[in-house]
């Protein structure tokens, strides 16, 4: 276990804070240009915007997935920033990716125990945590991933990120692709699991389904902020429901 898995700053009640990010996938040419955000204990918080207006990238950038520029993203008050992938996981960052979340050939178990692989003797208890709250993975533990429906990958890949207790959870688009109930459940799960303690941190294109469960929420337009709120506040402003909250993502230029 790499000291990040035990050493975990104790800060206030800020979990993660971006501090003017750039990052991209080409030195020189960011894709993220100046982005900032802060997720406090227990909030849903939700990155919205165009079409490729860098959310995954900023995503990835935390994660340590894409490389940085300048900036800082602090994870209970320490730097995180320049880390490999799985020092920032170790140190409470939990990734679910838009595709490829889990290893559709291995069992739900398996995808399991890979979530939980840093864990030492706490694994054999995590995982029955994990059935525990997600009962419907624990009938089919046995069964390949592929089996599973969009929704229950969903859960799976979700559960598969919470195996190391991470202090925020980011999740890119968990709502896409599945039918409205189980988006309904997706978003429940989460709103639940903040009033758990975890932070959680989302990217969505169901922009309006996704802001009524969240606190607080950020426009990201051309790798910047455009605009950030209470969730409330922007579906209720007649100017962002145009631009941004339609069922159709529109390219928006400020
Ligand atoms: N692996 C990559 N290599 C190079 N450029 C990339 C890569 N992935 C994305 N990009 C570019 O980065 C820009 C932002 O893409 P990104 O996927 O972050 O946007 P997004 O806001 O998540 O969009 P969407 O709503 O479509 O998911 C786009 O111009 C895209 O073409
Ligand atoms: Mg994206």
């Amino acid at each position: 276990m790499s000291e990040l898995c035990v050493q975990r700053p104790c800060g206030g009640q800020q979990v993660l804070e971006v501090q003017e990010l750039v990052a991209g996938y080409v030195r020189g040419l960011p894709i993220v240009q100046g982005a900032k955000l802060r997720v406090d204990r227990g909030e849903l918080v939700t990155i919205i915007g165009p079409n490729g207006a860098g959310k995954s990238t900023l995503m990835k950038a935390i994660a340590g997935l894409v490389p940085f520029e300048s900036g800082q993203v602090l994870l209970r008050g320490g730097s995180v920033l320049g880390r490999a992938p799985d020092q920032i996981m170790q140190a409470g960052v939990g990734y679910v990716p838009q595709t490829g979340n889990v290893f559709a050939t291995l069992t739900i178990h398996e995808n399991l125990r890979i979530g939980g692989y840093c864990l030492g003797a706490e694994l054999a208890q995590r995982l029955e945590q994990a059935y525990a709250m997600f009962p419907a993975l624990a009938s089919k533990r046995r069964e390949k991933a592929r089996t599973l429906s969009g929704g229950q990958r969903q859960m799976l890949a979700i559960a598969r990120a919470l195996m190391t207790e991470p202090s925020v959870l980011m999740l890119d688009e968990p709502s896409a692709g599945l039918a409205p109930m189980m988006v309904q459940e997706v978003f429940e799960r989460l709103r639940q699991l903040t009033r758990e303690g975890v932070s959680v941190l989302m990217v969505e294109q169901n922009a309006k389904g996704a802001l009524q469960f969240s606190d607080r929420a950020y426009i990201l337009v051309e790798g910047r902020n455009h605009l950030d709120g209470p969730a409330r506040d922007l579906i209720d402003d007649p100017v962002v429901a145009a631009a941004f909250l339609g069922t159709s993502r529109r390219q928006v230029h400020p």
